[in-house]
């Protein structure tokens, strides 16, 4: 199981202590949970923090993109060089002149699907996708509750995306509680942000949370 650390779940103005400590082993990304007050309700950060952040850690960055209209935004992110740039299927109608934008830059594209968001949404673009980054909160905030109907849904999007050799990410309520069962589920990263940053030291329990899913 890799791990996408949450930084909206930390508190921003230690950053520069907290990021140094996090090692590759036990933390494979740092989420950026990039949030307009639109499309979410609330405004997080943009390119300007994101960037700072990338000089803080040779970790690499997963932009999570929780913006109205990502084509117009895009591109501010994708000269910071991430591993990856994902954009969600409700607000967008030009999704895979995006994906393609985002692939000819170098990086990895991911779509995200709110929980209320049928698989189907993006069945018709599998092949331009290198992600797929599976809510299991609606966005917004971190510290809510992994939704009831998740693991259902990680099923039925799992046959959908392995024959295209796409990742699966999960965002929203992993914990301590439920990383066995999706690593069981064939999920390959989960975010994690209250579940990490709420305890002591999270790189840590970056570690403590691989050796819980393997089992
Ligand atoms: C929610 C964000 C998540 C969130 C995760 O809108 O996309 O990345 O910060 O936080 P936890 O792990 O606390 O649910
Ligand atoms: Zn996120």
């Amino acid at each position: 199981m890799k791990i996408s650390a949450s930084i909206l779940a930390a508190k921003m103005t230690a950053l520069s202590t907290i990021l140094p400590t996090f090692k590759k082993e036990n933390i494979d990304y740092i989420h950026m949970d990039v949030m307009d007050g639109n499309f979410v309700p609330q405004i997080s950060f943009g390119e300007a923090i994101t960037k700072e952040v990338g000089e803080l850690t040779d970790i690499p960055l997963d932009v999570h993109l929780m913006v109205a209209k990502p084509e117009d935004h895009v591109q501010k992110y994708l000269e910071l060089k991430p591993y990856c740039v994902t954009f969600h299927i409700e607000t967008t109608h030009f999704a895979v002149r995006l994906a393609e934008e985002i692939r000819k830059a170098g990086c990895k594209v991911g779509v995200s699907l709110n929980p209320a968001t049928p698989p189907e949404a993006i069945s018709t673009i599998l092949p331009y996708l290198d992600l797929v980054l599976l809510m299991t909160v609606d966005p917004g905030f971190y510290g809510q509750s992994f939704i009831k109907t998740g693991f259902e849904k990680i099923e039925k999007v799992r046959k959908m995306t392995s024959p295209y050799g796409i990742e699966l990410e999960v965002d929203g309520g992993v914990n301590e509680s439920n990383i066995r069962e999706l690593e069981k589920l064939g999920v390959d990263l989960c975010v994690v942000g209250s579940g990490l940053f709420k305890t002591g030291n999270p790189n840590e329990q970056g570690k403590k949370l691989k050796d819980l899913a393997k089992g």
